[in-house]
């Protein structure tokens, strides 16, 4: 009861939240769907670079016991589903030996690979591709 009552002052005291989105704090805003995904693969800015994803990944699930990437990109599958197959890096362990299955330090795909759309950048930046000479 003592609880109730001081979180009411404390609403009335600042007054209403304002929220930067213009929107109550608890309000759902649909946010436009501006951006296209580009349907091809990129040119990495450097050799060492995770690709980035050139489709869509909203459906594909990834979690402790399941990782639906693996449905089209691990080796087993790849080629029936005409995908690009992960590269050894994959399954190699910490050791450096060689696992049939993917490598538990690559599971989390996203942690590398992140989807591309045709947006604009957020900020400015200088950022040149490595020209590989
Ligand atoms: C339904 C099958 C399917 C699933 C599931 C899938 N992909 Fe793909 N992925 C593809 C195909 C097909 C391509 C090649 C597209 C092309 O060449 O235009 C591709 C391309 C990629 C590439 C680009 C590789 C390169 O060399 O440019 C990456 C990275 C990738 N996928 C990561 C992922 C990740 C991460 C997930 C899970 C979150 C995932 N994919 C789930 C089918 C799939
Ligand atoms: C620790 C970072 C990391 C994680 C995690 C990771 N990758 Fe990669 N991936 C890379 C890097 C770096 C490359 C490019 C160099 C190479 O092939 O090792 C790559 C390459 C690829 C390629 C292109 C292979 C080729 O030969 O063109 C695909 C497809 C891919 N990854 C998919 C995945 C999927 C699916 C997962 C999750 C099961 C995943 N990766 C997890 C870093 C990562």
């Amino acid at each position: 009861m003592f609880a109730l009552a001081g979180f009411a002052i404390a609403q009335t005291v600042g007054g209403p939240v304002q929220s930067l989105r213009g929107a109550d704090v608890d309000e759902q805003v649909n946010v436009p769907d501006n951006f296209t995904q580009e349907k091809k693969r990129f040119t990495r800015n450097y050799r060492q670079q995770p690709p980035l994803i050139p489709h869509s990944v909203d459906q594909y699930q990834v979690d402790l016991k399941a990782n639906r990437c693996l449905s089209c990109h691990d080796w087993t599958t790849a080629g029936e589903r005409n995908a690009p197959t992960l590269s050894m890096t994959h399954y190699l362990d910490r050791d450096g030996n060689q696992l049939d299955r993917v490598a538990g330090t690559r599971w989390f795909c996203t942690q590398c690979h992140v989807p591309q759309a045709d947006a604009p950048a957020l900020v400015d930046n200088t950022f040149q591709a490595s020209s590989g000479n």
